[in-house]
């Protein structure tokens, strides 16, 4: 009786952490002899398949406001050394980021994700008790010696099959002071939004409390693509995006509602591509970031939209909202084909958020040449489809009755000149 409880207490608590896990900045150093040289200011959210008896699942676990700096594990570097920045946090996790020079630049070499599967309140039903560790390679993140890197975009890095993304992001290593330098590396996703202007959301919550907003008009139709180490697109999508959530609204103390139309121009896209797992993630200005995760179950030949999380922040929220499900199943393709809709579909995230689609056609995994393959259509376009047909057929049906009265009308009056 007591156990059932706890049981079901534990996976409200897990479930409330997967769906309001708000990303929280953490603030991480690594100093020798009292001088400072590693400093990050970031927030990330790891993306973590593991198995269960059954099947796959994957849970979405924000570096938590608790994290601390690994001291046996960090390290300043020396000539024979590289520096390893080292966060720990909870029972037995970490995320490592190991840096490199030549002098004039500097780079995170790879990154490291560990994970401890007997931790069930993050990874419930694990079939596994094993401590991970996974390796990437390069991680694309460089800056300048004597700068501080700074990247307020998402910015997404797969991890032996799993994927970090850092947002808000402030770091500095072979650091000349003990604070971060005031000359600062903008990484490219940031550069891209400041030679554009960042207009206001679409739709901001009305100022009086009013009935729900109107959604306005459909989005924009974006163009994204992934590639994989080898340069190949592994992951392409063509459609219009509209967020529908609701949150607390500081400013007018209630809930609103808001509708969010992604600009492509606006839009910045990133991503990786694993054997059996592809994330895009679409990230507007330094306030809006998509992740859409797509699964291939490799026995079935299918491949689906299996996550949506979504984080938005927004100057009258308390905390920045994020939400996110991981257990959808949209958008089912057969391997190797590409599915399209042009028809709006609304995928429902959790109760405060849904996303709705617009002529959208995308394609993970088995990609040739870089372009989609046969497309498969979704049930409401094929319903549209079938009105034209019917039409038609009826149309023809008419056509065929009206020659073939024609025909006996005809034979009638001929047969009549006969008899006279
Ligand atoms: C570090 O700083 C403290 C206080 O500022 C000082 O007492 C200590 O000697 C310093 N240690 C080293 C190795 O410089
Ligand atoms: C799940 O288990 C299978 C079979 O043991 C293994 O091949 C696969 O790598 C595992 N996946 C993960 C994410 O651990
Ligand atoms: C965990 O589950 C996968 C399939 O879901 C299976 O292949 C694997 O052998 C299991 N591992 C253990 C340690 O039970
Ligand atoms: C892994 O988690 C379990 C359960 O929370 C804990 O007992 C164990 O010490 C952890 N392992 C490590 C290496 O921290
Ligand atoms: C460091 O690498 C960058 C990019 O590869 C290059 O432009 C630069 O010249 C290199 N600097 C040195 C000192 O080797
Ligand atoms: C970085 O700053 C240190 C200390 O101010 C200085 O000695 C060094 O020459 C600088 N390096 C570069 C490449 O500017
Ligand atoms: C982005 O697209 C919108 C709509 O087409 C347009 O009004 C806006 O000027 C564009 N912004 C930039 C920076 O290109
Ligand atoms: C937006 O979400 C709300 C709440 O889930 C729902 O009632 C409404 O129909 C949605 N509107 C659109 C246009 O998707
Ligand atoms: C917000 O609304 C709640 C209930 O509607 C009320 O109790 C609370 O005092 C309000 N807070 C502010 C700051 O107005
Ligand atoms: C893959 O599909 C098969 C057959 O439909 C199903 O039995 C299995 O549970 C699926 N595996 C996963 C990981 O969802
Ligand atoms: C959210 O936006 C506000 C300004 O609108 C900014 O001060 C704050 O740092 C942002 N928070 C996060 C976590 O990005
Ligand atoms: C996540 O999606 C599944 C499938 O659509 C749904 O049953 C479940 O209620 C959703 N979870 C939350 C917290 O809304």
């Amino acid at each position: 009786m007591k156990r059932s409880v706890t049981c079901g207490s534990m996976l409200l608590l897990s479930v409330l952490f997967a769906v309001f896990g708000s990303l929280q900045a953490v603030t991480l150093e690594v100093s020798e002899r009292n001088s400072t040289c590693i400093k990050a200011e970031l927030s990330a959210l790891l993306s973590i398949t593991y198995n269960t008896s059954s099947t796959l699942r994957t849970v979405q676990v924000p570096l938590p406001n608790t994290t601390t700096v690994d001291a046996a594990s960090s390290r300043c570097g020396s000539v024979s050394s590289s520096p390893w920045l080292v966060a720990a946090f909870g029972s037995g996790h970490a995320l490592g980021l190991n840096f490199s020079t030549n002098g004039s630049l500097y780079n995170v070499a790879s990154l490291m994700l560990q994970y401890n599967l007997s931790d069930s309140s993050i990874f419930p039903d694990a079939n596994s008790s094993a401590v991970v560790t996974v390796l990437s390679a390069s991680a694309g993140i460089w800056a300048a010696i004597n700068t501080t890197y700074h990247c307020a975009s998402a910015t997404s890095v797969g991890v032996g099959g799993q994927t970090v993304t850092f947002s808000d992001m402030r770091l500095e290593a072979y650091m000349p002071q003990n604070d971060l330098s005031s000359d600062e590396t903008i990484c490219a996703a940031d550069q891209a939004l400041t030679t554009t202007s960042i207009p206001s959301t679409t739709s901001r919550p009305p100022i009086t409390p009013a009935p729900a907003p109107t959604p306005p008009g459909p989005p924009e139709r974006g163009n994204y693509s992934i590639r994989n180490s080898t340069g190949t697109v592994c992951l392409l999508a063509q459609m219009g995006l509209q967020l529908n959530f609701s949150y607390v609204s500081q400013a007018q103390n209630q809930t609103v509602q808001e509708f969010f139309n992604l600009a492509p121009n606006l839009t910045i896209s990133s991503g990786s591509c694993e054997d059996n797992s592809a994330i895009l993630v679409l990230s507007q200005g330094r306030s809006t970031t998509l992740n859409l995760t797509f699964t291939l179950n490799s026995t079935a030949s299918k491949y689906y939209l299996s996550g949506i999380n979504m984080i938005a922040n927004r100057s009258d929220m308390t905390a920045p909202f994020s939400a996110g499900n991981t257990s959808l199943n949209y958008l089912r393709t057969t391997q190797g084909r590409s599915y399209m809709c042009n028809a709006e579909q609304t995928l429902a995230v959790v109760p405060s958020f849904s996303l709705n689609t617009f002529r959208l056609q995308v394609q993970a995994f088995n990609l040739t040449n870089n372009q989609f393959a046969t497309a498969e259509e979704c049930q409401i376009d094929q319903d549209d489809m079938l009105i034209p047909i019917i039409v038609g057929a009826a149309l023809a049906g008419l056509v065929l009755i009206v020659l073939i009265a024609y025909l006996i009308g005809r034979k009638r009056s001929h047969a009549g000149y006969q008899t006279i």
